[in-house]
């Protein structure tokens, strides 16, 4: 039996970046991580391999549709599936061993397995059973399953089906219009898939701003995806090479089939606590399946704390990152913070997206007084010039102070702009503190700018 100060549970972006930050506050740390590589869902199969496919999808259809009119002549590219698998494979290997190598030059085991806790302060491990002062289940999550809809990962995949297809399929048929159905979808459109997402509600991307939601549909369809809004999918039907997806229209009830060479099933995720034996422990849960914590991550056992995936809140990477960091704080005796308020969430399609903060909906049924500022990627010189002039940046702020509330962003680099909103955000800056920062020119940055001037006396470039 070996001895630690601080065990976690699971490698993911919430696991490892707290094993990290616990080994660098001087605590004897060891991660248990039941996968062969470190990094969890997010390096494994999630975040970097999404983007690797998006990436390189991306430069094809910029290859064959933007080169020739900047004069960049020659045939487009032609789409070497098995090496672009071989690409997002190197890209994963680089980064999970990148974690491998953190672990090492901070003197933290990896305890191979799966693990559980049979009682407070003891992880079990296989046959061995570890002590620990304090434990941290960072466990992740998992696709959510459908009924009727039976996953075989071939032809009815989920995500972790999708990012090692054999071919390109002529027809995919994506269930649910979120944040995995449009960017993976958008990856197998660009590859040349006839792809249409069939969607329960009536808008995608549910709780995103609505002016957001129209620009980023209206931009997905003339890049060729198909949407069947409304829809509620009843089941789907697979032989071993094909798939049948039944789906009845909210509006009235008439039943449809779509025909698909591959389904991706994306209607969402749930915490992974499988096998962690919280039952026997007595671990608190909410009516969502989530394990309950308190302010400091504690679980409703003294010396159990969770963060992540499997605790409340926006399923994202960097949100498991500032809880991983924050919980070792807290262990270590010190002070632990995370602004839920102002928690970026990005789409990486093209155009991308970017949001941080309220939203008008969100004031609005709080009664807040709120102005927008809005500015068009058309005024914007460096988007024009790039072929990206579709899409705005949208800031919200306070009617009466001018402080910054939130920030839409559908357009070039949103997922790299939205930054400039968080750290004034972070800072309580007011729109004007933005207007009146020197961006440079020409940079897609200044639209944010022009946003933040049209929240007083009006933008100069629209
Ligand atoms: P996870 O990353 O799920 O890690 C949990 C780890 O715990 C896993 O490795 C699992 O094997 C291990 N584990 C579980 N139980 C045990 C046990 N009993 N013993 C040992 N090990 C165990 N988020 C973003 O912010 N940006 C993105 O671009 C993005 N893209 C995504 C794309 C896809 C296709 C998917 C599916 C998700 C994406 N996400 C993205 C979400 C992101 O992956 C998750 O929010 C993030 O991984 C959560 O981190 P975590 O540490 O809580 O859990
Ligand atoms: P999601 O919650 O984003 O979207 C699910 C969609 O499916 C919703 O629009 C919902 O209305 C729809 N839906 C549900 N049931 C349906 C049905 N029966 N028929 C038709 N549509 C139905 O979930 P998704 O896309 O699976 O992503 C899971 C999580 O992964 C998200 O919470 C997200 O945070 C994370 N993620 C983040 C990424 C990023 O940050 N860029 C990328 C990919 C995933």
């Amino acid at each position: 039996m070996s001895s630690y100060d601080v065990i976690v549970i699971g490698a993911g972006p919430g696991g490892y970046v707290a094993a990290i930050r616990c080994a660098q506050l001087g605590l004897k740390t060891a991660v248990v991580e039941g996968r062969e590589t470190l990094g969890g869902t997010c390096l494994n199969v999630g975040c970097i391999p999404s983007k690797a496919l998006l990436h390189a999808s991306h430069m094809l259809h910029e290859a064959e549709h933007n080169f020739a009119e900047m004069g960049l002549k020659g045939k487009s590219p032609s789409v070497d599936w098995k090496q672009m698998l071989t690409y997002k494979q190197s890209t994963i290997d680089t980064n999970t061993k990148g974690i491998e190598f953190l672990f090492k030059k901070n003197k933290i085991d990896w305890l191979k397995g799966w693990g559980s806790v049979p009682e407070a302060g003891k992880v079990k491990v296989g046959e061995e059973v570890h002590e620990a002062k304090s434990i941290i289940i960072a466990s992740g999550s998992e696709p959510s399953a459908l009924p009727g809809v039976e996953v075989d990962e071939k032809v009815v995949v989920t995500s972790t089906g999708a990012l090692t297809l054999n071919k390109v399929p002529k027809k995919l048929v994506v269930i649910g219009a979120g944040v995995i159905g449009l960017e993976l979808g958008s990856v197998y459109a660009r590859l040349g898939a006839e792809v249409t997402v069939v969607e329960f509600l009536d808008a995608i991307t549910p709780g995103m701003d609505p002016e957001v939601q129209k620009t980023f549909q209206r931009t997905l369809k003339k890049q060729g995806m198909k949407f069947v809004m409304g829809a509620a999918v009843q089941k789907t039907e697979a032989t071993k090479t094909k798939a049948k997806v039944h789906y009845k229209l909210r509006k009235d009830d008439s039943e449809h089939v779509l025909d698909a060479d591959t389904v991706l099933v994306a209607t969402g995720r749930k915490p992974y606590v499988e096998g962690l034996g919280l039952e026997a422990l007595n671990v608190e849960m909410t009516k969502r399946g989530q394990i309950a914590v308190n302010g400091t991550w504690q679980t409703s056992v003294p010396g159990v704390y969770a963060i992540g995936d499997v605790i409340e809140g926006p399923m994202l990477a960097h949100k498991a990152e500032d809880e991983g960091m924050a919980v070792a704080e807290v262990i270590a005796g010190k002070h632990g913070h995370v602004n839920y308020g102002v928690i970026p969430g990005v789409i990486y399609t093209a155009p991308e997206v970017g949001s941080v903060g309220e939203t008008e909906a969100t004031l609005k049924e709080a009664g807040r007084a709120y102005k927008v500022g809005k500015f068009s990627f058309m005024g914007n010189a460096r988007a024009k010039a790039n072929f990206a002039g579709d899409g705005f940046v949208k800031i919200l702020a306070d009617k009466d102070t001018d402080r910054i509330l939130g920030a839409h962003i559908i357009g070039p680099a949103a997922g790299e702009l939205i930054h400039e909103i968080c750290v004034a955000m972070e800072f309580g800056a007011s729109a004007q503190d933005l207007a009146l920062t020197c961006h440079a020119h020409p940079t897609y940055s200044e639209a944010v700018r022009e946003a933040a001037l049209a929240c007083g006396d009006g933008p100069i470039h629209m």
